[in-house]
């Protein structure tokens, strides 16, 4: 699959969400994320916010919920209108069920790791999943500097989606930049979630197309992505 760019709404104007959606046209998925107050120390949106802005851009929408008890709430946003719903492993209670659930409705079912959450206990679970997160700062606000120690969880996590031949997509949010875009590609990861680096640009939808082209090269390099 080719490198995909998803900006996250989180360094957006809220009072404008969907003038901020329609900035990024071109984008791929437009990253939402939904913070409860409990599970990360930050308060965004909810249910009704998505539904508005799924009406509101045709760009399909990455959800992102940083929450407790995702089992309750997460089918929810598939009746809103996400076309993707990410649970954190962390929260969840059932995460088979779970995904199994959201596919169920309609939606692309994935899984979030927090920095300090291994993947191998998950290896099995990967089948159940259309994507994995793996986050590279800790979770709950945008602008925050990349962690690169997370790079060989990255590569750990592509090999393993290789030994089991899977089309699992391989997210990475948090830090992600001009700066950090590349090596994140050449470890592994091929769905990448922007939040200062595109609204914080002078123009929004320049800055996904640069992020891109660099996303675009680095994986055309990366061994990973060769299949001899
Ligand atoms: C952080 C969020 C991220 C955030 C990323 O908890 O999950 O999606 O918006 O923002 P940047 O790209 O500024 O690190
Ligand atoms: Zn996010």
């Amino acid at each position: 699959m080719a490198p995909q760019i998803n900006p996250s709404i989180l360094s957006a104007d809220f009072a404008r969400l969907a003038d901020e959606a329609r900035a990024v046209e071109g984008a791929d998925w437009l990253h939402v994320d939904v913070m409860d107050n409990h599970f990360v120390p930050n308060l965004t949106l909810g249910v009704p916010v998505v539904e508005s802005l799924a009406r509101a851009t045709g760009t399909p929408l990455d959800c992102h919920l940083m929450i407790e008890a995702p089992d309750r709430w997460a089918p929810q946003y598939v009746e809103a209108g996400a076309g993707s719903v990410t649970f954190h492993a962390e929260a969840a209670a059932a995460p088979v069920r779970l995904a199994r659930e959201i596919r169920a409705k309609g939606a692309r079912a994935s899984m979030a790791l927090k920095p300090a959450t291994p993947i191998e206990p998950y290896e099995d679970l990967l089948p159940e999943l259309d994507m994995l997160l793996i986050m590279t700062v800790e979770p709950g606000f945008g602008g925050q500097a990349f962690l690169d120690i997370m790079l060989p969880k990255i590569r750990r996590t592509r090999e393993l989606i290789k030994k089991h031949g899977l089309e699992l997509w391989l997210q990475v949010d948090g830090g992600v930049s001009a700066t950090t875009i590349e090596r994140c590609a050449e470890a592994g990861a091929d769905v990448f979630v922007a939040g200062s680096a595109v609204y914080g640009a002078s123009d929004p939808a320049e800055a996904v197309r640069a992020l891109r082209t660099q996303a675009d090269a680095a994986t055309a390099r990366a061994s990973w992505s060769c299949d001899h």
